[in-house]
């Protein structure tokens, strides 16, 4: 065990997280970020239980490792409260990411997820991320999903561009999806985008790439495919595209899966910066590994892209 620990202390010691400018927020962040849904501990949705005790390593080692975006939210169960308690005192160290339109429904025995466009969610969610985060400004303030009409008829963009006028936020995001991403880009009022892609699910590709075109920063998640056929916690639909398109023929020596579909994501400089959630030190010294590792040859990249679009050009087989 201590073996271990120090060898991910060296290798997090060795690579350092390479940063690139954040869009038109003129600041740097981190390639690689941190997602921390999976530490929302017991009452959430969720498959895996994260203890205090691990969560404080994590967070520790992910700001030691030189990450300097954590992605939050308030449906993330206890994910805010074990960021607040455990990295305030690193606060100026990071950029913090958090979401809003949530509206939490706390059943005895666990949390559900609802979201609701309205001023007072909105300004119920900020005071108590802030409270929770123990930070005076979050800088990152994302509507977790709406709609372009709905944000704006409820005149919900209005209410975060006052927020920043009182210091609360930094910047304005957006964490959505196709079919609601291009008509939210056309708004042009967010400073950062958060989007899904892997090169197993490329297919909010058009997207980011008219993100880029109007200087949003770019925010990743979804970019290790949960891990991949590597993960602990295997996801099928990940697992029979890698199958098919047989990716493991592309595999460079000393490379998991995880971490090559990790940098097939980084070697796209628009995805200013990938926000993987790990719950192991283990896997974090591997991802920061992969990161430094630099874009994968182009020969490579071409074939992942040609043998999935293949992959995905099949019809869905139905039962
Ligand atoms: N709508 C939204 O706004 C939305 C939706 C989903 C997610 N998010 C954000 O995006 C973040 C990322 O979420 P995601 O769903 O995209 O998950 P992800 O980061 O693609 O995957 C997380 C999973 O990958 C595993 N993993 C990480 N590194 C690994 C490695 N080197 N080898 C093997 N397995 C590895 C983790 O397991 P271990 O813990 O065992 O490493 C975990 O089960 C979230 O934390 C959240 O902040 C936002």
């Amino acid at each position: 065990m201590v073996v271990v620990q120090r060898r991910q202390a060296v290798i997090m010691g060795v690579f350092a997280v390479q940063t690139t400018l954040f869009g038109s927020t003129g600041t740097s962040v981190s390639r690689l970020g941190f997602g921390s849904m999976g530490l929302r501990g017991p009452r959430t949705w969720g498959v895996r239980c994260v203890d205090e005790v691990q969560s404080e390593r994590v967070l520790q080692a992910v700001l030691d490792a030189g990450i300097n975006l954590l992605d939050t939210a308030p449906d993330y169960g206890l994910a805010e409260e074990r960021i607040g308690r455990y990295l305030r005192h690193r606060r100026s160290q990071f950029l913090l990411a958090t979401k809003c339109g949530c509206d939490p429904l706390q059943h005895a025995d666990h949390l559900e997820v609802r979201h609701t466009w309205t001023a007072a969610v909105i300004r119920g969610n900020l005071e108590a991320s802030l409270r929770r985060l123990q930070t005076d400004c979050i800088d990152i303030l994302q509507f977790h999903g709406g709609d372009a009409d709905t944000l704006q008829q409820a005149g919900l963009i209005d209410l975060l561009q006052s927020f920043r006028q009182q210091g609360k936020i930094r910047w304005l995001g957006i964490s959505s999806a196709l079919p609601h991403l291009p008509a939210l880009l056309q708004l042009q009022v967010f400073d950062t985008v958060q989007v899904p892609w892997s090169c197993l699910a490329p297919q909010h590709a058009d997207c980011i790439a008219d993100a880029a075109a109007r200087g949003c920063g770019l925010i990743i998640r979804g970019g290790i495919a949960q891990g991949g056929p590597d993960a602990e916690i295997q996801r099928p639909q990940w697992n029979d595209i890698w199958q098919q398109a047989k990716l493991d023929e592309l595999l460079p020596p000393d490379t998991t899966r995880a971490q090559f579909i990790l940098r097939c994501t980084l070697s796209n400089p628009q995805h200013h910066s990938v926000i993987v959630g790990t719950a192991s030190l283990e896997h974090l010294a591997e991802n920061v590994a992969a990161a430094a590792a630099g874009p994968l040859p182009r020969e490579i990249l071409q074939q992942v892209t040609q043998r999935v679009a293949a992959v995905l050009a099949q019809p869905v087989p139905h039962p």
